[in-house]
């Protein structure tokens, strides 16, 4: 299974990646997610990286790119993958096509998350993640732990910077100018699916299954 997820932030991309990718035993490949961990780690991309996402805006292409090509490289990734969060710009989608095309790799579809501004601005702001293992929680939600802390590790949740209100009104902003334009990149292409986001989380999960077809042929 090869895909790539789709769509505003809060839209859901994140939570069903994880599921998916666990299920099929394929790489859940979160830009966001990668982004992150440079800028905890203090690298040169993370110092550069973390001007742009505190302010809710995009990363350079040309950064971006180059970490998706090395992380497509590893081994992992040729089992399958989930490509959540990237592309977001048409010249990311370009480099993406080039660089599939250049190894024989096809993708099998591109999901798109399709919610309302209520719905993404609600999830957004009640987010909670486990700065450890990044796992995705929401207070509004039934399962969300009492003690604020992660189920997996423990660790005690956090609310992402780039989650507070100012810095949601900008990425949606710029979710619209430069990444909503690929809906019309990829249905040219023949291979985008659109499911409705706005559901409860397993019922999401059962779309995208239901339209994908729900078989792992990556092997
Ligand atoms: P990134 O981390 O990719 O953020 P995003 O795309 O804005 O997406 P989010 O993580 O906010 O949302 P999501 O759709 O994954 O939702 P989630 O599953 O968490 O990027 C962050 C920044 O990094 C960017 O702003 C940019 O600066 C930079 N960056 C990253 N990639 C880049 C790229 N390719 N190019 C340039 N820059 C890049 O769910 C949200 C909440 O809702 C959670 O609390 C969850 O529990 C809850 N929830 C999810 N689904 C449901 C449901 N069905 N019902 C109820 N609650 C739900």
């Amino acid at each position: 299974m090869r895909m790539i997820f789709l769509g505003p932030p809060g839209a859901g991309k994140g939570t069903q990646a994880v599921k998916l990718a666990a299920k099929y035993g394929i790489a859940h490949i979160s830009t966001g997610d990668m982004l992150r961990e440079h800028v905890r780690n203090e690298t040169e991309l993370g110092k550069e990286a973390k001007i742009y996402m505190d302010s809710g805006r995009l990363v350079p292409d040309e950064l971006i790119i180059e970490m998706v090509r090395r992380r497509l490289k590893k081994e992992d990734s040729k089992k399958g993958f989930i490509l959540d969060g990237f592309p977001r710009t048409v010249k990311q989608a370009e480099a993406l096509d080039e660089l599939l095309k250049s190894e024989g790799i096809v993708l099998d579809a591109v999901v798109f998350f399709d919610a309302d501004e209520e719905t993404l601005v609600r999830r957004l702001s009640g987010r909670r993640v486990c700065p450890n293992c990044n796992a995705i929680y929401n207070v509004y939600n039934e399962d969300y732990p009492s003690e604020d802390c992660c189920k997996n590790c423990g660790v005690k949740l956090v609310q992402r910077d780039d989650d507070k209100p100012d810095v949601v009104r900008q990425r949606l902003k710029v979710y619209e100018k430069e990444t909503a334009p690929l809906l019309a990149y990829y249905k040219d292409k023949g291979n985008l699916i659109a499911v409705d986001a706005s559901l409860e989380s397993d019922e999401v999960l059962r779309a995208i299954e239901g339209l994908c077809g729900g078989k792992d042929d990556s092997n």
